[in-house]
């Protein structure tokens, strides 16, 4: 069955970006020209996914603008003849169909999965974390959904993370069965170091199967007092195959103060125009201003 549906749970209250993720989502802060989400939405749509759900909740809805049609700025962007503008634009709402619901209050990665039950019916879907953020030549989504129509089983992209985070993510225990492909026989919700079974991490990019929907409407809150994705995906382990995909490509965990810098400064570096100019000034300014402190 063709994977074309994609659900992004947009939950996270972006706590360690905190104060600028108190008004503004964390999936709207800017990665040089575009917003975080942008980049997981072009990845999708690289892999053939054509179909969006966003969940969304209170103080998300610039996410639901962005995605829009804006007759105005269209209108006036014509009028100026600022046609470079508006393909810009345009772009940004031809990138798929795209859908919403609300979660009512944060109950964990699991309960806002729930929620796509009836947008996804019976097909395999592909989940993505906005606040991944890949290098890649090859979309790593459009790879995972190749695994899956090989191996037809729950695939998690996963990579290797330093033992002191661990903490972080979902860990799962696997064996390697050929390059960069893991067959999972456990999984563990932000272990505690010395409790990992290894330090292969899921990131998030799941291909998941309908059959997720049966464990989450009954799961029991997990780590933190949250319904856990994890927790579901480790409940169909005797029922379906699960695999995990090692990952190669760099990536940015934007919810990261320092990874947030970076990923700004790697796409601001791959623009032409200011990609000469960009480094020599960061390190000039570096060097020289020394003044002001925002405390
Ligand atoms: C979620 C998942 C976790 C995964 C992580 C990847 O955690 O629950 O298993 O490793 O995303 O970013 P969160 O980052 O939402 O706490």
């Amino acid at each position: 069955m063709k994977i074309n549906k994609a659900v992004i749970p947009l939950g996270g209250l972006g706590t360690r970006l905190l104060p600028i993720t108190k008004s503004q989502p964390k999936e709207m802060l800017p990665i040089y020209d575009r917003p975080a989400i942008h980049y997981a939405v072009l990845e999708a749509k690289k892999g053939g996914i054509e179909n969006f759900l966003f969940i969304t909740g209170r103080g998300k809805e610039s996410i639901e603008n962005y995605f829009d049609y804006s007759f105005e700025l269209e209108e006036r962007l014509k009028k100026d003849k600022k046609f470079e503008y508006l393909e810009k634009v345009q772009e940004i709402y031809n990138l798929g169909k795209f859908f919403y619901i609300r979660q009512k209050e944060p109950k964990g990665l699991g309960d806002a999965i729930y929620l796509s039950k009836d947008f996804v019916n019976t097909e395999p879907f592909v989940v993505i974390l906005a606040d991944d953020i890949f290098i890649y030549n090859e979309p790593p989504i459009k790879k995972l959904i190749e695994i899956f129509y090989k191996y037809n089983g729950i695939i998690l992209g996963i990579k290797k993370v330093p033992f002191d985070k661990v903490e972080r993510y979902g860990i799962i225990k696997g064996e390697k069965i050929e390059n960069n492909l893991y067959k999972v026989s456990d999984l563990l919700e932000k272990p505690k170091r010395e409790e990992a079974p290894s330090n292969l991490a899921i990131i998030g990019r799941y291909i998941l199967m309908p059959q997720i929907f049966d464990v989450l409407k009954n799961l029991k809150p997990g780590k933190n007092n949250e319904i856990q994705l994890t927790d579901a995906i480790k409940e169909l382990i005797d029922k379906v195959p699960i695999f995990g995909y090692e990952i190669d490509d760099k990536h940015f965990d934007i919810g990261d103060k320092l990874d947030f810098i970076l990923a700004n400064v790697y796409f601001a570096s791959m623009d032409k125009e200011i990609k000469k100019e960009l480094l020599n000034k960061i390190e000039d300014l570096i060097k020289k201003e020394k003044g002001v402190i925002l405390k």
